[in-house]
């Protein structure tokens, strides 16, 4: 018997793997860190992989003085340097770079927008001129005065039915930094555009593995059935990183890692695995039961914070041999300061599925190594024949998804130990990515930017799921108040976190479960 594999058509996109109507993507913010290690390599990737409109161009707007031939220079070597095959063919990026060009100018400056209303207007084609994917790697700060900008220079419009063209923003976290903040740019773009022209991006949503758990769920009977509180008896949801703040400390003390991972990233899987199942697989029936899955976390009182929120620093220590300093002696960091490089939390899904099953998570950096998983915690089986056992060894089954590196599920239940006794261990069912599908795996970007060009939005935040993430996220600080950091919430780089964040499982007789290392 052949697999068959099954391939589901997005709307927009053709056979679901390519944007076919021409379009030019303006990014602003050229000569950043984003647009070389991750915009151009995706957009290369996408090219050489026949997944880019037949005709296609790029446009970097930036201030730095730079030539066409100087940017795709440096663009070639960000892809040189940080894309996933980190490999150059010659005529393939020769062919690429024919439609890179650099347009200099200040995000302030109405004259830099009317010049680069000529730029486009010289590409001929209509739908190079008005197709036109405009991406904001930029401060926050600018978001509303570039669309303005745009807008005044008749750049962009909003939507009708049946418009010939069509003009989409996409716009990098953060999206404001508290649930006001992220209304007033909401307010402020929407003057502009409707929301199917905003794409709010969560690159966790990307991920092939991301994408993979709404496939888990609601294709696979023998998970569903099982996949509420009856059989579940809690979940985890880990996302570690071995790195520090590095060069980022200074937009680190803004942020945190409470707005920096958990309003966005880990919200985001929380909502994924544990939504209902959408009626279709439309962009707003699955938004929509996202949106309706954050709005059934119960609000975080200040009571619920004191006990289920722990929130942690890292202080000097050592990750996979290398020293790392403390936070509070990094680059930009005040060496007071009392912000969060770890938050861990339990939470409450107040809805028929979920009601009473906890849902710890947690994230930080300079963790003991780089892991997002979830983690399904089953009920154990009663308490008789094998379980009644003194000294058994007998675990109640869990299924991991892992979501990066190492991407796969795992499956652990019990075994018999061959011979003459009735002992038992747990065993492990295991599925690889790259096992099964070869070492493949596309860059969140490449499939976010092929999904802006087909305004597919799907992948994308809508505005009220990052208002409602903002809300659960304004509760937590609330309930915070500004206290200082106390000794129980700093922990050293190379562990898993402070104790206090043990504490929270300990109390409900869990454990957390730690990543294992990559296999390879
Ligand atoms: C970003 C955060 O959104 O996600 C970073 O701003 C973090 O602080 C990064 O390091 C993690 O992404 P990934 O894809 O490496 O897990």
């Amino acid at each position: 018997m052949v697999d068959s594999q099954i391939t589901i058509s997005l709307p927009g996109l053709e056979d679901g793997r390519k944007a076919d109507e021409p379009c030019t993507i303006v990014i602003f913010g050229a000569s950043g860190d984003l647009t070389a290690r991750k915009l151009i390599p995706a957009l290369y990737h996408l090219h050489i992989e026949g997944q880019m409109p037949g005709s296609f161009h790029v446009v970097g707007f930036a201030r730095r003085e730079k030539t066409d031939a100087s940017w795709r220079d440096e663009m070639r070597a960000g892809v040189e340097t940080h894309s996933r095959t980190r490999r150059v063919d010659n005529a393939k990026w020769n062919a690429f770079a024919a439609n890179l060009s650099y347009h200099r100018g200040d995000l302030t400056d109405a004259d830099a927008y009317a010049g680069l209303a000529k730029r486009l207007a010289g590409l001929g084609d209509p739908c190079l001129v008005n197709n036109l994917v405009f991406y904001l790697a930029i401060s926050p700060s600018l978001f509303g005065e570039v669309v303005d900008q745009l807008r005044t220079a008749d750049l962009l419009h909003r939507m009708e039915e049946g418009d010939a063209h069509w003009q989409r923003v996409v716009v990098e976290k953060p999206f404001g930094h508290d649930l006001q903040s992220a209304q007033v740019l909401n307010n402020h773009l929407l003057r502009h555009v409707r929301e199917r022209q905003i794409f709010r991006i969560d690159h966790y949503l990307g991920k092939e593995t991301v994408q993979n758990i709404m496939m888990f769920r609601f294709s696979n009977a023998i998970f569903e059935q099982l996949w509420n509180r009856e059989s579940i008896e809690h979940m985890q949801i880990t996302v570690s990183e071995d790195i520090g703040v590095g060069a980022r400390g200074g937009y680190f003390e803004e942020a945190g890692t409470l707005r920096d991972m958990m309003q966005n990233h880990l919200l985001q899987i929380l909502s994924l695995v544990a939504m209902e199942p959408p009626p279709s697989l439309a962009a707003e029936d699955i938004r929509n039961e996202k949106v309706k899955l954050l709005k059934s976390i119960r609000p975080m009182t200040m009571e619920a914070v004191a006990t289920n929120v722990v929130r942690g620093q890292y202080f000097a220590g050592i990750v996979n041999d290398d020293s790392r300093e403390g936070y509070r002696q990094e680059e930009r960091v005040n060496p007071e300061s009392n912000v969060e490089t770890y938050v861990a939390l339990k939470l409450f899904i107040d809805n028929w599925r979920w009601s009473t099953v906890p849902f710890y998570l947690r994230t930080g950096k300079n963790l003991p190594l780089r892991a997002s998983e979830v983690r399904v915690q089953f009920r154990p089986t009663p308490n008789v024949l094998f379980a009644a056992q003194d000294n058994l060894d007998l675990h109640a089954n869990a299924l991991t998804l892992r979501l990066q590196p190492d991407e796969g599920i795992f499956l652990r239940f019990n075994g018999k130990v061959p011979g003459n006794s009735i002992e038992t261990r747990p065993v492990r069912m295991h599925f690889g990515y790259d096992a099964e599908f070869g070492a493949y795996t596309p860059e969140a970007y490449e499939r976010l930017l092929l999904e802006a060009m087909a305004g597919d939005t799907t992948l994308f935040i809508r505005r009220d799921e990052v208002e409602t993430a903002w809300q659960i996220v304004d509760d937590i600080r609330e309930g915070w108040g500004g206290t200082s950091l106390s000794n129980r919430e700093f922990y050293a780089a190379g562990t898993w976190g402070p104790i206090a964040a043990d504490d929270l499982l300990e109390r409900d007789s869990h454990k957390w479960h730690n990543p294992k290392p990559a296999q390879r």
